[in-house]
């Protein structure tokens, strides 16, 4: 095989602001692969906030990348040569093979994409971890109710575009927050919610007020920091709040002190953080019905496409700067 393996490997672990210079790029040769493994060639990486917090040694709730070790990430793509007799070459499939063009592997983790209706690159968004997450964390955690009302941060991304438009489907008013005038023009005309809040307009309070005339049900939150804090001001008694993210705290050195959570206690206000491999039991369901939705036309996704692993920590950083604009991959081929 003439082709090179390409890697990204993390070079130093970050303080602050993820920059260039904490990855490292690397031209190795093909992998070869033993009785059992199989060799894939993968289409797209996916990028998403969480690898922020693998790219540190804080204690969380996945173990770091090690310094000098390919980047993890998700991955799909195509059996380029196999010695195992569940794989055959062709075969498309969905793993965790990282940031790089080849990875080996013994089976464990990778599920084959028998389903050719929905592009392969949706197996990493919508039809995949960041669709499960929108979907355990609103229905199981913020469990809404047809009309109450729903808000969700980062609304124009991975999540949050999914969680927005479920809770239409479930009947809720859907209101989004998101950062510019594009990303809300998106979330209200494309992805079909209610209202969106432009929390880059300097206008947070008065227009969430404006776009919440009977106050907030379901926070979905996916960014922590200034706009939680005001969201809470505006939260409805049993109101419920699925801790998704924190984005706006990944990468400061100086965590955002939060002065509202009185409201926790007076509106008796329901807050859980969950992780979405803790839900693995609801995968099936979820994506049985975001597939359903999907090929109905009633579930909308967009993508922002980087071409070429070698721009991947360049794309990385716009993610955690709102450069992305829907779910945010890396074109491969
Ligand atoms: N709990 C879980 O299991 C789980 C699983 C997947 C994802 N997540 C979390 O869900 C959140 C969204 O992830 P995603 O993959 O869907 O990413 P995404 O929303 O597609 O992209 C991240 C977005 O975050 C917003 N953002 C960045 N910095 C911000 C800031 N300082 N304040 C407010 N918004 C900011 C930007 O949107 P704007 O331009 O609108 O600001 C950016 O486009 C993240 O916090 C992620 O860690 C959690």
């Amino acid at each position: 095989m003439p082709e090179k393996n390409i890697q990204v490997l993390l070079a130093q672990r970050p303080m602050g602001m993820v920059k260039k210079n904490h990855f490292r790029i690397v031209h190795t040769p093909v992998p070869d692969i033993a009785d059992g493994q199989f060799l894939v060639r993968n289409h797209y990486l996916s990028l998403d906030p969480y690898m922020r917090g693998r790219m540190s040694a804080a204690k969380s709730y996945a173990q770091s990348v090690e310094i000098g070790d390919v980047m993890v990430g998700g991955t799909v793509g195509e059996v380029a040569a196999s010695k195992h007799p569940g794989f055959k070459t062709g075969d498309a499939v969905l793993g965790a093979l990282g940031w790089q063009l080849y990875g080996v592997s013994d089976g464990g983790g990778i599920a084959k994409i028998e389903d050719d209706r929905i592009p392969l690159s949706a197996y990493l968004g919508v039809m995949g971890m960041p669709g499960v997450t929108a979907y355990v964390g609103l229905l199981d955690i913020g469990r809404p109710k047809a009309g109450e009302t729903v808000v969700v941060s980062a609304a124009s991304g991975a999540v949050g575009s999914v969680v927005g438009q479920i809770a239409k489907l479930k009947g809720c008013r859907a209101v989004g927050i998101a950062g510019g005038p594009d990303k809300c023009r998106h979330v209200r005309e494309e992805l079909g919610l209610d209202a969106c809040v432009d929390y880059k307009a300097d206008r947070l309070w008065e227009d969430l007020v404006h776009a919440t005339p009977a106050g907030i049900d379901i926070y979905f939150d996916n960014v922590g920091g200034p706009i939680f804090d005001r969201v809470l001001n505006r939260m409805n008694p049993f109101g419920r709040i699925p801790v998704c993210g924190m984005i706006s705290q990944y990468n400061t050195l100086k965590p955002y002190g939060v002065r509202n959570l009185r409201n926790v206690l007076i509106q008796r206000l329901k807050m859980q953080g969950f992780i979405v491999s803790d839900h693995a039991g609801r995968r099936t369901d979820a994506l049985a019905d975001i597939g359903r939705w999907l090929l109905e036309g009633r579930l909308k996704y967009r993508e922002s496409i980087t071409q070429g692993l070698e721009n991947a920590p360049a794309a990385f950083i716009g993610l955690m700067t709102g450069k992305n604009f829907g779910k945010q991959l890396v074109k491969l081929i």
